[in-house]
């Protein structure tokens, strides 16, 4: 049985990669009625931004020290535990000033936790989140798989990235871009889109 965790950050009523995200889902419910969802609403639900009392209780030597942080990282390991026990990670992300949400990147930043998600080896940093698929969809504006803006792509990259930091290398994206530049080019992206929703939803 399928484990999904559903991480969805734009607070649009008509989210073009929370509708393109919700149509995985409801394509892998197709094929897998079993699969478990675990939802998180970032945009409803935002985590709040780390802080002193986040890295004094997640990376100094003593630990948490107070009753807050102590607090603090029950809410971190909580959200690692959710990462950990999903076989597919699935993320919808808008495009905001060429990156991803501040909720989204406060998500990241509770998840990404030395000793749980990644490691320091004597070899470099080490993912821990091993053996995982991460379907990940983004929607922006502009146009940045190819042309000018190229160098300004901070979203679909960064989450590569960063999700092969934690040791989820299976990446698969959605890009549902150009939705600035008119009605027409809009709804043909978001078309392809759900065309994507299917074929990778099969495989999951
Ligand atoms: C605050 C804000 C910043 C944005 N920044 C960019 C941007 O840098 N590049 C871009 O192409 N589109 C940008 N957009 C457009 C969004 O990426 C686009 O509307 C997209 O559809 C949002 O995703 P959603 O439909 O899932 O909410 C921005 C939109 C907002 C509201």
């Amino acid at each position: 049985m399928t484990n999904v965790l559903y991480v969805s950050s734009s607070p649009r009523s008509g989210s073009y990669s929370t509708s393109v995200a919700d149509r995985v889902i409801s394509e892998i419910r197709q094929a897998q009625p079993d699969v478990q969802v675990t939802k998180r609403d970032l945009a409803r639900d935002p985590l709040p931004h780390i802080d002193a009392d986040f890295l004094q209780a997640t990376r100094s030597a003593e630990g948490p020290q107070t009753a807050a942080q102590r607090a603090i990282v029950a809410r971190s390991d909580a959200l690692v535990d959710e990462l950990l026990a999903a076989g597919v990670i699935l993320i919808a992300a808008p495009m905001y000033n060429f990156g991803i949400p501040s909720t989204l990147k406060a998500w990241v930043d509770h998840v990404c936790r030395a000793g749980r998600t990644f490691r320091y080896s004597e070899k470099g940093p080490e993912g821990l989140a091993k053996g995982k698929r991460a379907i990940v969809v983004n929607a922006r504006g502009g146009i940045y798989s190819s042309g000018p803006a190229q160098a300004l792509e901070h979203q679909s990259s960064y989450l590569r990235g960063v999700l092969g930091f934690i040791g989820i290398t299976d990446v698969e994206t959605i890009e549902i871009e150009g939705v600035g530049l008119g009605p027409d080019v809009a709804q043909k992206a978001v078309e392809r889109g759900l065309v994507c929703a299917r074929a990778v939803a099969r495989a999951a």
